[in-house]
Parts: structure tokens; sequence; C-alpha cells
């Protein structure tokens, strides 16, 4: 039996972990759930432990919140004594935060196979801290996980072998279907005295837009104006918070980040929503909801072209005049290839064909010969 080392850390990992764990169990793995710690607040941890029924980590590492390095760092050196105690044939690391570059490192110097869903993700735009970690996740990678056919090509023009990558569609869609039910049974609007498709939904927490205190004031400028029309509902990441210093836009309801039902239930009624999230950004083209992305490039380039999603960049007047355009006119939108509730499945068949297949991936095998081009 395969064991499977299963990593969480910061809130957009628990919905992507969630139906891999599920899968892989159906399937009678042995999976071990390690939780860095990295998000810890009840808003931002333990609501989606509750919402979407993950059981308890096996072990959680309590790093915390710091500088990149010194995250990163925390995180290697707490993750390697339970790397070696426990020993897993694969770890599973998910997205592209600190967490996930963390673990990785520390599985792949360990000797394990190292798993990467939403390997090949690339917004070209190496100032963010994640697309640096995508980059480094997907070299030290034995097995790319790839949701849509945009990675596909991003990680053949990089040089891997075919046979290391695997187009899996996006896993955050069999949350999101499996959820959406149960999400709109969720009181959240009538509570907060919304109507479906009266309002906008906003959030925002890239260091990019709300720690460069110029790029914050114009977006809450643009804000201002959209919310005048529109009663805009924003649930406040703890990064935006500590920067906002109390200013609230007119129109706008700030609140406290939300559980993952109630977001979605949001998400799914909203007439538009105003984000610079990557989950956010494919959950709106899933759910066929119009969504502006408040930022210059995207690492899900697929919701542009056959999704919902426009990127607008930062300048409040193109932003004001793209929400009014998409209220207007809705954009259509048709579903990405295999993202189709049913990822979990072929995340699952990979990793367990891959853990007991003779001709597994070596170390040694990173490079690709003549035949693989
Ligand atoms: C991290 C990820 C980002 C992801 C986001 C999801 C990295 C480099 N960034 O960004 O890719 O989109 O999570 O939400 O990994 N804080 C709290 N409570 C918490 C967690 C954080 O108050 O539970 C505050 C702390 O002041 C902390 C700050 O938020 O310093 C930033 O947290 P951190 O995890 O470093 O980065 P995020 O901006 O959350
Ligand atoms: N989300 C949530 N509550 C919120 C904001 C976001 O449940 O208040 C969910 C959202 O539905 C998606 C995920 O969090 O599943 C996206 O995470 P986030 O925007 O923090 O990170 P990113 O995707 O940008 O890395």
């Amino acid at each position: 039996m395969s064991r499977i080392a299963c990593v969480v850390g910061a809130r957009p990992n628990h919905m992507k972990i969630k139906p891999i764990m599920d899968a892989l169990e159906k399937r009678g793995a042995e999976t071990i759930l390690v939780h860095t710690g990295q998000h810890y607040d009840r808003a931002m941890n333990d609501v989606f432990f509750e919402d979407l029924g993950i059981r308890r980590p096996d072990r959680h590492l309590e790093i915390g919140s710091g500088t990149h390095a010194e995250q990163t760092a925390r995180t290697m050196l707490a993750f390697e004594p339970v790397f070696l105690e426990l020993r897993p044939d694969i770890v599973v690391v998910v997205g592209d935060v600190n967490s996930t570059l963390s673990c990785a490192l520390v599985a792949a110097k360990g000797g394990a196979l190292v798993a990467h869903v939403e390997a090949g993700l690339r917004s070209g735009d190496r100032s963010m801290p994640e697309e640096l970690n995508r980059v480094a996740v997907d070299r030290v990678s034995d097995v790319l996980l790839v949701a849509s056919a945009d990675g596909m090509a991003n990680l053949r023009a990089e040089g891997y072998r075919r046979d290391q990558t695997y187009l899996v569609g996006n896993v955050m869609v069999d949350t999101l279907m499996a959820n959406l039910d149960r999400a709109r049974t969720r009181p959240i609007l009538s509570e907060l005295g919304l109507s479906r498709r009266k309002f906008g939904l906003v959030t925002l927490h890239r260091p990019g837009n709300v720690d460069d205190e110029q790029v914050l004031t114009s977006l809450l400028a643009a804000l201002d104006e959209v919310g005048r029309k529109l009663p805009l509902v924003f649930p406040v990441h703890p990064r935006t918070r500590a920067r906002l210093r109390g200013r609230t836009p007119a129109g706008v309801l700030l609140m406290d980040p939300l559980g993952y039902l109630d977001f979605v239930a949001l998400e799914d009624s909203a007439a538009i929503v105003l984000t610079d999230s990557g989950g956010v950004q494919a959950e709106t083209t899933a759910l066929g909801v119009p969504c502006l992305t408040l930022r210059r490039n995207t690492e899900w380039p697929v919701t542009t072209v056959e999704g919902t999603n426009w990127l607008v960049g930062c300048d409040p007047k193109r932003i004001v005049r793209a929400a009014s355009e998409f209220l207007e006119k809705p954009p259509r939108s048709t579903m990405p290839e295999l993202w189709d509730g049913r990822s979990r499945e072929r995340i699952a068949d990979v990793l367990l064909s891959v853990a007991t297949s003779s001709d597994r991936p070596r170390p040694t095998d990173h490079y690709r010969t003549d035949q693989d081009v």
C-alpha cells in the first residue's frame, strides 16, 4: 500500500486537497495530512476544515507568519523531521504558496516522489512570489498534474518530459461542484440584505495591489465608484485589513474573510466579481459569473479565453468602464477542458499508478532525451 503525504498550509490549499485525499482513500491508499500552519486564524483556516469536512491534520507544523525566507525556512526545518519519520512514498503539494515550495524541496531531497497539483501555471510575472514558487516547485517535482492545456504548453516549452506531465483538469472545480447545492442553502444573502445578481463581490490580497499604497488607493477609488452604482461586498484578507487603516469606499460592505460555503454562495449569486485571487478567477469561470481581475497578468489565461474573466489592470477608469460593460453585457463562457468535477479521480489514478509502477520516475531521470522533444 502506498503512503501518501498531503500538504496544506494556506487558505487556497484546503479546497484542493480535500477531493484528492477522498479519492486516494477510496482506493485504499494511506494518506497523511500535514498542515504547515501558514494560515492560522479561524476565518482563514478552521472554517474550511468544518465546511469541507476535512479531518484534523495528522501533523501540524505551526510555522505561522514571517518574511518569505523565515516562513520558507521554518517550514523546511519543521517538515524535514516529520518527513524522515513518516517516510512517505509520495508527497502531494498543491498550488503556489510558500508551504508548497518548502515541503516540495524537503520531499525531493529526501527521495520521495513529489507530485504537484496545479503544475504549469505561469503568470510570467516574477515580481509575484507565487510565480517563483510555481517555477521552483515544478522543477523539483516528479509528477506534474496540470489543470489546463496552457499549463501543458508551458511545461513543454520549459523542457519537461511528456511522461511527467498529466492533464487532469481543475480540482478546485470538484470541490465547487460538490458543495454548490449546500452553499446555495446558506442564508448569507438575506442576512446581508442582498438579492441575487444585484451586488458585486470583491477580494484583494496580492502584495502588488495592497502593499503598494498608490495602487491600493487607486483600487479603492475604483471600488468607490462602482459601489455607488452597485452594492459591493468585500470579505477582507488579513494582509489587506492591515493596509486599509479604516478606509471604507462608498457602497462597500467590508467584513471578515468568509468561510467556503458562504463565500461560494456570494460568488454564485454576484452580478460581478472584482478580484486579484487566482482561485476566484477559476471559480467564477466554472460558475459562469463575470469576473474582473484587477491585475496586469494571470496564471489562469484559460479563464480569459474560454471563461468569464477580463484582465483589466489597476487603472480606476478602466475598472469602472469594464464593470459597466460587463454588467450591461455579461460575457459568454464555456467550461475549460476537464473542469468537470472528476479531476480527483484522474489525480488518484496517476498517483497510484506512478507509486506502484516498476519504472517509476527516479531522481536521475529528470533531463529529457531527444525522443521526448
Ligand atoms: C498567501 C500566499 C498567496 C495566497 C494567499 C491566500 C505565499 C507567498 N502567499 O498570501 O499566494 O494567495 O496566502 O490567501 O505563500 N495573517 C493573519 N492570519 C492568518 C494568516 C495571515 O493575520 O491566518 C496575516 C499576517 O500578518 C501575515 C499576512 O497576513 O503576515 C500575510 O500572510 P502570508 O501567509 O505570509 O501571505 P498571504 O498574503 O496570506
Ligand atoms: N475564499 C473563501 N473566503 C473568502 C475568500 C476566498 O472561502 O473570504 C475561497 C475562494 O472560494 C477560493 C479560495 O478561497 O476557493 C481562494 O483563495 P485565495 O483567494 O485566498 O488565494 P489564491 O487563490 O489567490 O491563491
